[in-house]
């Protein structure tokens, strides 16, 4: 038997359990939808910031909060074989608070605005929209206490989605009160809880984050939960003011929103205004991002006392929300020009004509291997290109190629020179 066929016996990999992989045609849809946002947001003057995938642990269990699920239950921690203890992040907020801290960055001009994006682990049950790595692009604001940074951040999240085409989805907004009005908010929800006949953990949760409790799933608890004290009706007058600034300015940037007093994200970090973006043709895991001020969180973590707000967009559940939509974020198409060449003289020249329509920014691919006609112009509807770019022994003899439009069929000479030009006419690229 031959090495081959002795490999090929052996079973091949899978990706680990609730790890997605994005491969062609899909992962089209994938870039476009991470580099959309990123685009979006890089026009809004934030910098971009390169964070490490893992962080000791110590950190995630003091900014995000021992008492969610995120790191009670989620984390991916071990020993490294230093024996010391590091994390793969669960989330980029704290991260980026320690790297602000770290290289000084809250003592510049504030505020320090920052975009990161790439994958998070969480241990979660799989399903589907729920991942144990998932991709985010988010971006974080410190340093300034103002709504109208509030205000910026929740619309820049929102234009992210209008960017792609998205709008089956709504915004939902509440506030969740500062330092000057939660302790006795938190108090009084905590009388309420404890007296209801709750379970021993729903009561231990109410001792620890009594908020978390109002977002318990189960209807026999949402039942009792009818009249429970929230929040927005416990706002101190600096909070309601900063809030309702906050929502008059999404009302004049045309923002839509809907107040939900009942809101409560996952992180204990949140203070004031906090929001969640979800989409409803998603199942249970309806959340495509969210996000919120943390005014405590930067002291927590051993640096000044400033706020910041920022928001997580999910780039995985933002390209289901897409696909629920039958919305297309790059319409298959992979390419703009397909090269067409019929023999090996004509490759060799249409090669360098390829090269020259990349080098102008032109998005184009050839087709490679001794395939035909028919081979190659496959190859050309697979990728999704618009024009076609065909070289037989005529047009090389010519010095021409035919491009032909591969929706209209149309098509005409174009000599060797001209390619370039007339290409990115037919494309409406702005000469240069
Ligand atoms: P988060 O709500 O935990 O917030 O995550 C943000 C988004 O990531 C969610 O809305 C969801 O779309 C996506 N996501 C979360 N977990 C999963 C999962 N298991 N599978 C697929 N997608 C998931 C944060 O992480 C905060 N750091 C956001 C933030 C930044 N707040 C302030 N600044």
């Amino acid at each position: 038997m031959t090495d081959t066929a002795k490999s090929a016996r052996i079973q091949p990999f899978s990706a680990p359990k609730g790890v997605p992989d994005y491969v062609p045609p899909t992962s089209a849809d994938f870039h476009a939808v991470r580099s959309t946002f990123e685009t979006v947001i890089h026009n809004s003057g934030y910098g971009h910031i390169e964070l490490p995938v893992f962080e000791e642990t110590g950190l995630f269990a003091r900014g995000v909060g021992e008492s969610t699920d995120v790191v009670s239950k989620e984390m991916y921690t071990f020993n490294d074989r230093g024996g010391r203890s590091v994390t793969l992040r669960p989330e980029g907020t704290a991260g980026v608070m320690r790297a602000v801290i770290e290289h000084n960055l809250d003592r510049g001009q504030l505020p320090v605005k920052l975009t990161y994006s790439g994958p998070f682990f969480r241990y979660e049950r799989p399903q589907a929209g729920r991942y144990r790595q998932l991709q985010q692009v988010g971006v974080e604001a410190i340093g300034v206490d103002d709504p109208a940074l509030d205000a910026e951040v929740v619309c820049l999240a929102d234009r992210c989605y209008r960017a792609l085409g998205l709008t089956g989805y709504r915004l939902e907004l509440t506030s969740l009160g500062d330092s000057t009005c939660r302790p006795e908010y938190r108090r009084k929800l905590q009388d309420f809880l404890f007296a209801l006949p709750l379970d021993e953990e729903t009561r231990r949760r109410a001792e620890i984050n009594p908020l978390r409790v109002l977002d318990d799933k189960r209807p026999e608890i949402r039942e009792m939960l009818d009249d429970a004290p929230l929040m927005p009706d416990h706002l101190s007058p600096e909070a309601r003011e900063h809030f309702e600034t906050v929502t008059g300015l999404l009302d004049d940037m045309g923002v839509e929103y809907t107040l939900n007093p009942r809101l409560v994200r996952g992180l204990d970090y949140y203070t004031k205004t906090c929001f969640e973006f979800v989409h409803d043709g998603l199942g249970a895991q309806s959340g495509i991002g969210g996000g919120g001020r943390y005014d405590g969180l930067m002291a927590q973590l051993g640096g000044q006392d400033l706020s910041g707000i920022g928001f997580g967009l999910g780039v995985d559940r933002t390209l289901l929300a897409l696909e629920a939509e039958g919305v297309s974020a790059t319409e298959g198409r992979r390419v703009d020009i397909y090269g067409v060449p019929m023999g090996h003289e004509a490759k060799r020249r249409l090669a360098v004509v390829i090269d020259r329509l990349r080098r102008a920014g032109v998005s184009a691919d050839m087709a490679y291997g001794d395939r035909g006609l028919k081979g190659a112009m496959k190859g050309a509807d697979r990728a999704g290109a618009r024009y076609a770019l065909v070289m037989g022994e005529q047009e090389l003899a010519d010095g021409t190629v035919v491009l032909r439009d591969l929706t209209t069929r149309d098509q005409h000479e174009v000599s060797l020179e001209d390619v370039v030009l007339t290409v990115r006419s037919a494309l409406g690229v702005v000469p240069r």
